[in-house]
């Protein structure tokens, strides 16, 4: 395995109920260098473009609602196997089976209001940077 990029958002929830610092602090100790990071917030157009792959499902326009409902905090972090292991970090989808230790197991609500996002692949983890960092943030 060699060292990799990954991206991810803290969520509305998650910013909104002050947790931000301490998911850091966990994407940190599990040896994640942050590589840049920002406050911003979703428009609708942004958030319909960067869930793209999830336009057809029945969560949709709920998943749109809830990522333009306050600032989220974008950062992008890396790792050795970064992908995979942020999303170890992070926990299941739904809180309910995500593991202990996890973000989503000490601060996610459910399956909806997870808290954190992060790539799924290397495609898509290169994709989601240049969504939101230009080239020379990620020097
Ligand atoms: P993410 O893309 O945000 O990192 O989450 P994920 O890979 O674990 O899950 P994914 O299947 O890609 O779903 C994206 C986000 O949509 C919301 N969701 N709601 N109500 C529902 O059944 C449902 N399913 C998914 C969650 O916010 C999920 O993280
Ligand atoms: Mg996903």
């Amino acid at each position: 395995m060699s060292v990799e990029r990954t991206f991810s958002i803290i969520k509305p929830d998650a910013v909104a109920a002050g947790q931000a610092g301490e998911i850091l602090a966990m994407i940190q100790k599990a040896g994640f260098k942050v590589l840049a990071l920002r406050m911003t917030r979703l428009t609708e157009t942004q958030a319909r473009g960067f869930y793209a792959v999830h336009s057809q499902r029945p969560f949709f326009s709920g998943l749109v609602k809830f990522m333009t409902e306050g600032p989220i905090i974008v950062m992008a972090l890396e790792r050795e196997d970064a992908i995979k292991g942020l999303r170890e970090v992070m926990g299941a989808t739904n809180p309910a089976n995500a593991a202990d230790g996890t973000v989503r197991k000490r601060f996610a609500t459910d399956i909806e209001r997870n808290c954190i996002h992060g790539s799924d692949a290397p495609e898509t983890a290169e994709v989601e940077l240049r969504f939101f960092f230009s080239t020379s943030e990620l020097q």
